[in-house]
């Protein structure tokens, strides 16, 4: 029977109202009527509840039993289930799949006194069953058609499996390579993090149609900055680099409309950011109006006593709610002592009626009032998820996620034929890993892996020995099996195959959980013992193709130095062994840039382009005194900066312009340069301008990335790329703690990398 919620909502608030006079009968016909602006429904059905309710709305459990099964007699569930049947639950994380999500909004919208529909949330990050590349990956392709493409494949198949809310994307722009969720994120630069993420919050969001689900961009603010890149540690980080570099993503994407935010675990000048009316009253909804909710992240509400900011749960609720934590994730906070807290005054209602208001507000705009199973259609479910158009998409941007980071000796593109190839290491035959870090709906074993990519090319021979387990961290939810794998047996086969062949492609790295939450390293080469398989392995046969899988920027120096050529697999999602072999194979002539620099050493991180002067600035050169910021073991600069990526084209820059050397406030300049394919086949090149303020009121970066073009250049042609560059290019968070454009010099650069050779100057007046 397919239930209709107006009828259902309409019979059962007219019984509430009978007898009632006609304001309360308005009331309720209005909170039915779609024709009415959705402010006016949310304050009629905010009219119509009790305090308990309101709060109900604030309360976000975890899914609590096998839904469809016997109903839970006693212990948490029992609890978790009742509070469901009284209206004191307005959302459910973790609950998935038509059946379930069906049977629990039932629930909601059958047994409470007023049928408000829940709200479906889950970690859809990068694809639900079909999955995408990590963000990090994603990020280098610079391509945002391609990445809101992925974002709408994931929020289409999750959306058809009843759920309405994404908890994605992460923004948080990450330097610390250490940091386990680097993975989840665009990488170290606020600007290329701020275009993925209007790109990811338009994929996930569509039109709010029955394909779309809410965005909840996460996790606000400076959660990447704990230090020594170890998850949840503490953050303390300058009001400074807050604004210049933390918030902008998170800037634009609540101005492409994302309906929900997140608040973090970490603390912020010893603030606890569920707890921090700075962040989430001043800057979010005041500053930027931001007229969606937010949640906490999963019991950092009850975090709160352990930082020792609060002393118990009940003063851990009345400071989120007083903060502007509109949602509570399982810290069951303010289930249990919201409505106390607002008899004892210690939390207005008023404080109360904004936060349901806004959680209403996002229920009507996704249509859940006017059809609360609008996302539970089983025949969608089965028709949508894993769509053969769906694999096709994310095979595309695994493409175009690929970086190749190393070429000589022309050793890639792979001969079609006649090749004798031994494929070495365990990640090769992987069918897990490659689906990377949170994939939560994703079953095990249904990634295609690099040997049966291979395999789909038939003219050469290929010999498979595994050499050596990758050591892996964790499984997928969280349980530490800390394996130094130290064994070595499997050596002998892979040298012998490696001797026998013309060419060696070796996959190693690290395995997909190694990376993610709660998945920070100290060390960040290859795990185990694949530097020694590799440098084994190279003795015996020079000719190796080392094909990397990781979810961060991993420090493999010697690599770097001897191996021919390097190609950065990532961790690409489902279709991962058809787009690294279309790459190898020159099929799909590879464009991806690093969106994080690779350290040359753990010891630099967090290492990232977009770094200060200092007062005692160098390169990588050594000179007699000591007395200069430098490393005595190590360069400065990184082994692969940032925006790095090479192809089986080759581009030339020249003739860099400026229209006019000098702009003011409603002036403007164009910056164009010729970029040349000068070789024999096409391919694409990410055109980068960055720009760099000499002298400012607060220290400025030495460059920022502010424009780039994908741009596609057919063998032996040119093009001419121009950007433009205005007062709002150059605006940044002043000594005035406003954004602004100050008067001054600036240079601009341009280039295939952040290490760009073209320059020239310019002069902002006013
Ligand atoms: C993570 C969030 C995630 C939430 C719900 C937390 O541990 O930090 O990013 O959305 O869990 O799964």
């Amino acid at each position: 029977m397919k239930y209709s919620l107006p009828k259902c909502l309409l019979a059962a608030l007219l019984t509430l109202a009978l007898g009632c006079s006609t304001t309360k009968q308005t009331t309720i016909a209005n909170t039915k009527d779609s024709q009415l602006p959705v402010d006016r429904r949310v304050d009629s059905v905010l009219s119509l509840m009790t305090l308990e309710e309101k709060v109900g709305q604030m309360n976000q459990y975890n899914g609590f039993w096998e839904v469809t099964g016997p109903v839970p007699k006693d212990g948490a569930a029992a609890i978790k289930y009742e509070h469901l049947k009284k209206g004191w639950v307005g959302s459910m994380l973790n609950v998935k799949g038509v059946k379930d999500v069906k049977a629990l909004q039932k629930i909601a919208v059958e047994e409470t006194r007023l049928h408000i529909p829940l709200i479906f949330g889950f970690d859809v990050i990068h694809g639900y069953k079909t999955i995408s590349p990590v963000p990090l990956a994603e990020a280098a392709s610079w391509d945002m058609e391609a990445i809101e493409k992925s974002a709408q494949i994931a929020a289409a198949e999750a959306a058809a499996s009843g759920l309405n809310w994404t908890f994605a994307p992460m923004v948080d722009v990450s330097r610390d390579a250490r940091w386990g969720r680097v993975m989840e994120g665009a990488g170290e630069d606020p600007y290329l993090n701020s275009r993925i993420a209007v790109a990811r919050v338009k994929g996930f969001q569509g039109d709010l149609g029955i394909f779309n689900v809410a965005a909840c961009v996460k996790h606000f603010a400076g959660y990447s900055f704990a230090e020594a890149g170890r998850d949840y540690n503490t953050v303390d980080i300058s009001d400074n680099t807050l604004h210049n570099i933390v918030l902008p993503p998170f800037k634009a994407a609540s101005n492409a409309g994302a309906l929900t935010f997140m608040n973090s675990f970490n603390e912020l000048e010893g603030i606890p950011a569920t707890g921090n009316a700075y962040l989430q009253r001043d800057i979010l909804k005041r500053d930027w109006n931001f007229k969606g909710f937010v949640v906490s992240d999963w019991g950092s509400m009850g975090e709160m006593v352990s930082h020792g900011y609060t002393k118990d749960l009940k003063e851990a609720a009345e400071k989120a709610a007083n903060a502007g934590s509109d949602m509570d994730m399982e810290s069951h906070g303010y289930v249990e002592h919201l409505a106390a807290l607002v008899r004892e005054g210690k939390v207005s209602e008023e404080n109360i009626n904004d936060a349901v208001r806004r959680i209403l507000h996002v229920k009507f705009e996704l249509g859940l009032f006017d059809n609360p199973y609008k996302y539970c259609d089983d025949t969608r479910e089965q028709q949508t998820v894993g769509k053969k158009e769906f694999h096709d998409g994310v095979l595309d941007v695994a493409k175009k996620s690929i970086v190749l980071l190393k070429n000589e000796r022309n050793l890639l593109p792979l001969k079609k034929t006649g090749q004798k190839i031994a494929v070495i290491g365990a990640l090769a035959n992987d069918k897990t890993s490659p689906l990377g870090s949170w994939r939560i709906a994703a079953d095990d074993g249904t990634a295609v892996s690099v040997l049966e990519g291979l395999s789909q090319y038939k003219g050469n021979t290929v010999t498979y020995a595994k050499g050596a387990d990758v050591a892996v961290g964790a499984t997928l939810f969280g349980s530490e099996t800390r394996i130094n794998t130290t064994d070595k047996s499997g050596f002998a086969e892979a040298i012998a195959a490696a001797k026998k062949a013309d060419v060696v492609i070796m996959v190693l790295g690290e395995h997909g959980l190694q990376t993610g939450e709660g998945r920070s390293r100290t060390k960040i080469d290859l795990p185990g013992v694949q530097q020694e398989l590799l440098e084994a392995v190279y003795k015996a046969n020079q000719n190796v193709i080392l094909v990397l899988q990781n979810g961060r920027p991993l420090a493999i120096p010697w690599a770097a130095e001897n191996i021919p050529a390097i190609v950065e697999g990532w961790h690409l999602g489902t279709q991962s062994g058809n787009a690294i072999a279309q790459v190898l194979y020159g099929d799909y002539n590879p464009s991806g840039k690093l969106p994080m620099s690779f350290p040359r050493s753990v010891g630099q991180v967090p290492l990232y382009y977009n770094h200060k002067s200092t007062g005692r600035p160098g390169g990588d050169t050594p000179t007699e005194s000591v007395f200069w910021s430098h490393y005595g073991d190590e360069a400065n600069s990184a082994l692969y900066p940032f925006g790095h990526g090479l192809s089986y084209s080759k581009f030339e820059y020249s003739n860099l312009k400026l229209s006019d050397t000098s702009f003011g406030k409603s002036g403007k300049i164009t910056v164009s340069i010729d970029v040349k394919n000068s070789s024999t086949v096409d391919g694409k090149e990410v055109v980068q301008l960055y720009v760099q303020d000499l002298f400012a009121s607060v220290t400025r970066p030495v460059k920022e990335l502010k424009a780039f073009e994908l741009a596609d250049i057919k063998a032996g042609q040119s093009k001419t790329i121009s950007f433009t560059i205005d007062p709002k290019t150059i605006e940044f968070y002043t000594a005035n703690k406003k954004w602004e454009a100050e008067t001054g010099d600036f240079k601009v650069y341009v280039g295939g990398s952040s290490v760009t050779k073209l320059e020239a100057s310019f002069n902002y007046t006013n």
